[in-house]
């Protein structure tokens, strides 16, 4: 879900509907907006869908006032609906509230607010939350601020909240447990938001919220942060280095489109000044700052969701090849409660484009418990997950905005390999020759990337021939396996097609089941160690009449003349294949998601960043 405010002289539905727009990657199923009038009337409106159908829902009414609150939602407590879009209400209709998170301990505090007389409109834990602050509020509670802090005592759970008062028309009272918020501050004015994006255009002063804080914006006042006693938080601004240009099309159709083809640069900018071009040394500072806790780790475990897991995948392999210690690949969700055996012999790496995914934070937590020193890999600067960790790397790829994951991945790789080049190169693990071998071919990643940005039209059109398929199998072996899973996810994300991605020898233990006459079935062959055995896969499929689509190296004549359809990728190191290797999957599945008339941008029922457990 996403949160916007805004309290100053400008009018403040134009700033909310603006930001909205721009968090709408965060959730689309409802959005909403609350706002004071000069009468110092509450106005709430609310509408399934996107930002637009709100627009069009405030079409001819009293959108007036200097402050207000808005949210874009993504639905866990309660369907999709205009009851139970945000903001909510309470009965006595002075308060406004929009939440990001969930309220755990819901059922028990509606109990006791029904058992006073509270009706519900909505089946929402944030309800809840909105009564709860009323009640407290009429029940002697001097002011805003102390209503929300003891109403916050009694929550469990995680939240970012925005509240309004319509009796106290110059204050938004804002505060954050384990969901983001971001305040902005400008020239007598203040923004909220989830993150920076929303205010980016209009200041670029930040102070990012920490757990237990409540932020009281006043316009023309000072910015005051406590914490849920009372006690003043200190608070410093950052500057937020983003421009408004990284959050537009540029041209492309879809943001999706648009960060493929952004890839060359956006993995030119997180080698930046990481590589030194003449000597080809790497320089990564968390390592060099930390070149004997890492060095002395017994074992790593990287810990991610979704693309996030996949690049964990192919750096696992490029630790364990360049550093010689055992890496272990866990899905966040899954590490928080298996009671992992953690100790302070291990370096966890956790990996998150968003920095804000609920279950890598939770495991990320777990694991600083158990004594591990935290490495993140994050693409958001000043995130959760950024700030969590005891040191890292950012991906330095921009906002990505599209919800499927694509210059995110290579960057993410990108990371991992210059983090496993700089560790094997402290531990005398990696001989210097391959160390630099590698450093160069990494340089030239960017340019080979354009390439097969190239094909682009070529891919287009061979989309064209799967529009019909209901199932999809990708495979790959070695570094090219998470590739296929990668690609696997893509296509599901954004086109609905069920597609599974499986290590190409293991196919004849069931996969190979399903396959006919039918069944498109992607096979990443580039030059590798285990060619020989990929272009058996390949006769095995073939033998059953599926329907090949072969990744291949330029010059490839073997598997070309076995493949229905082939596209080439210009030759590089099998460990670093996998950065250009995901980019004609990326641009297959947009081009079928294109091709069916999907929303490629905002898949149905995903969000870009999962603060929710
Ligand atoms: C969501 C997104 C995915 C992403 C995953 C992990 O499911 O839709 O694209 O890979 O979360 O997100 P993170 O921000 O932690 O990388």
């Amino acid at each position: 879900c996403g949160i916007v405010g805004y309290i100053g002289r400008r009018k403040a539905y134009p700033v909310l509907i603006d930001g909205l727009r721009r968090l709408e990657y965060r959730g689309y199923d409802s959005a909403g907006v609350a706002l004071i009038n000069e009468k110092g009337e509450l106005n709430v409106y609310k509408s399934v869908g996107k930002v637009a159908d709100l627009e069009r829902e405030t079409e001819g009414k009293d959108v007036s006032g200097h402050v207000g609150i808005a949210h874009t939602r993504w639905a866990t407590h309660g369907e999709p609906s205009t009851a139970n879009a945000h903001p909510h209400c309470s009965c006595h209709g002075n308060l406004a509230l929009v939440h990001n998170g969930i309220i755990e301990n819901y059922a028990t505090l509606k109990e006791k607010l029904c058992a006073k007389g509270y009706v519900f409109k909505s089946n929402t834990d944030t309800e809840v939350l909105v009564q709860l602050i009323d009640y407290i509020q009429t029940h002697g509670a001097p002011d805003l601020l102390t209503a929300v802090q003891l109403a916050l005592r009694e929550v469990v759970g995680a939240y970012a909240i925005a509240v309004i008062d319509r009796n106290r028309p110059d204050e938004i009272v804002a505060a954050r447990k384990s969901s983001p918020l971001v305040v902005g501050i400008g020239e007598g004015e203040y923004f909220l938001a989830s993150d920076a994006t929303p205010m980016v255009s209009y200041i670029n002063k930040v102070v990012y919220l920490k757990d237990g804080e409540i932020a009281v914006l006043r316009a023309g006042e000072i910015l005051k942060i406590v914490d849920l006693n009372n006690v003043e938080c200190a608070h410093e601004a950052q500057t937020v280095a983003m421009n408004l240009g990284q959050l537009e099309k540029g041209g492309y159709a879809h943001f999706m489109l648009k960060e493929i083809f952004d890839q060359p640069d956006c993995i030119s900018d997180c080698m930046r000044g990481r590589i030194n071009p003449n000597t080809c040394e790497v320089l990564l500072s968390a390592v060099d700052t930390h070149k004997e806790k890492l060095a002395e780790a017994k074992r790593f475990v990287i810990v991610g969701c979704g693309t996030s897991w996949h690049a964990g995948l192919i750096g696992k392999q490029l630790i364990e090849a360049f550093c010689r210690v055992p890496v272990e690949v866990e899905y966040a969700s899954e590490f928080r409660y298996c009671n992992p055996v953690i100790s302070s012999d291990d370096v966890v790496i956790a990996i998150s484009q968003s920095g804000e995914t609920a279950d890598t934070l939770a495991a990320i937590e777990l694991a600083k418990q158990r004594g591990a020193f935290i490495y993140g890999i994050c693409n958001v600067v000043g995130s959760s997950i950024a700030r969590a960790t005891d040191t890292g790397s950012y991906i330095h790829v921009g906002p990505e905005i599209g919800v499927a994951s694509t210059k995110a991945f290579t960057g993410q790789v990108v990371v991992l390999a210059l983090l496993a080049l700089a560790l094997g190169k402290v531990k005398g693990t990696l001989p210097e020759k391959e160390y630099h071998d590698t450093v160069a071919a990494l340089m030239e990643i960017p340019g080979k990337m354009k390439q097969v940005l190239s094909e682009n039209a070529f891919i287009a059109d061979l989309s064209k021939m799967f529009t019909y398929a209901r199932n999809f199998i990708y495979l790959g072996r070695g570094y090219a396996y998470p590739v296929a899973l990668e690609g696997a996810l893509k296509l599901k994300e954004i086109s609905y097609i069920h597609a599974e991605g499986y290590p190409a020898a293991e196919m004849k233990h069931g996969p190979i089941a399903l396959i006919d006459a039918e069944m498109p079935v992607v096979v990443i062959a580039t030059q590798s160690a285990l060619y020989e055995k990929i272009v058996s896969n390949i006769q095995e499929i073939k033998a059953r009449k599926g329907r090949v689509v072969a990744i291949v190296t330029q010059g490839d004549t073997v598997i070309r003349s076995l493949a229905d359809y082939s596209i080439e990728l210009p030759p590089t190191l099998e460990c670093l294949n996998p950065l250009i290797a995901a980019i004609p999957l990326q641009l297959l599945a947009y081009h079928i998601a294109v091709c069916r008339g999907m929303n490629v941008d905002q898949p149905r029922n995903l969000a870009k960043s999962v603060t929710v457990e």
